[in-house]
């Protein structure tokens, strides 16, 4: 089983979701695995989102599922409980860091300074979510900040088809987190077909 610095190295793009209704997921993840990213982090900026991962994994045990946005230690849980491989967070809080540690899960919280990831790295950290990447500098910020850490990037936050190689370009950065090519319209209203083809076009870029 490859580590997860592994997977994401190799899926290069993960989709970040908020899905609303929970009876969605397993279809959503079908098209997602079908069109080359049998990945997801499933944000929990809806209620949905625990019912959701627990969906996905039942339905596809072998996928990657992550979940986002997590804020509390109430989250962490329900988010080990519906079986995810990894969590991360929008910001650097160490209360949540140490919960994920105590609990044997892997967190990925985001950063956008140095000092961030110098406390990142004092807790044992090596894997960060660089967040909001282009309004806080964009690949140049992340070129710099690789040039000095020994850490490895994962750049979500205005992350497009078009910028996206840019990022992926720097050694340091294992994937690139990103909304676009799993727009809520198209998953609220079920439009499976105009979702694969971004998703396939998404797969097409990165190569
Ligand atoms: C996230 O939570 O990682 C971001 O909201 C994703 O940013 P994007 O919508 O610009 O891709």
């Amino acid at each position: 089983m490859k580590d997860l610095n592994q997977q994401l190295q190799a899926l290069k793009v993960i989709p970040v979701i908020a899905i609303k209704d929970a009876a969605k997921a397993v279809k959503l993840a079908q098209v997602l695995i079908e069109n080359g990213l049998p990945c997801a982090e499933v944000t929990f900026r809806t209620a949905e989102a625990a019912q959701a991962i627990q969906n996905m994994r039942e339905a596809y045990p072998e996928m990657l599922i992550g979940a986002g946005t997590v804020l509390t230690s109430e989250q962490v849980d329900q988010a080990i409980e519906a079986g995810v491989d990894f969590i991360v967070s929008p910001g650097f809080n160490p209360t949540t860091v140490k919960y994920c540690q105590q609990r044997g899960v892997t967190i990925v919280p985001g950063i956008n300074n140095p000092s961030l990831v110098e406390q990142a790295m004092e807790m044992g950290l090596r894997t960060l979510k660089f967040f909001p990447a282009e309004p806080s500098g964009g690949a140049a910020m992340l070129k710099a900040l690789s040039a000095v850490y020994p850490v490895n990037f994962m750049p979500t936050g205005g992350v497009n088809p078009e910028n996206v190689k840019d990022y992926l370009a720097i050694p340091s950065v294992l994937a690139c987190g990103g909304t676009w090519m799993v727009p809520n319209n198209l998953i609220d209203e079920e439009r499976w077909d105009e979702l694969a083809q971004l998703i396939s076009e998404v797969a097409a870029i990165i190569g």
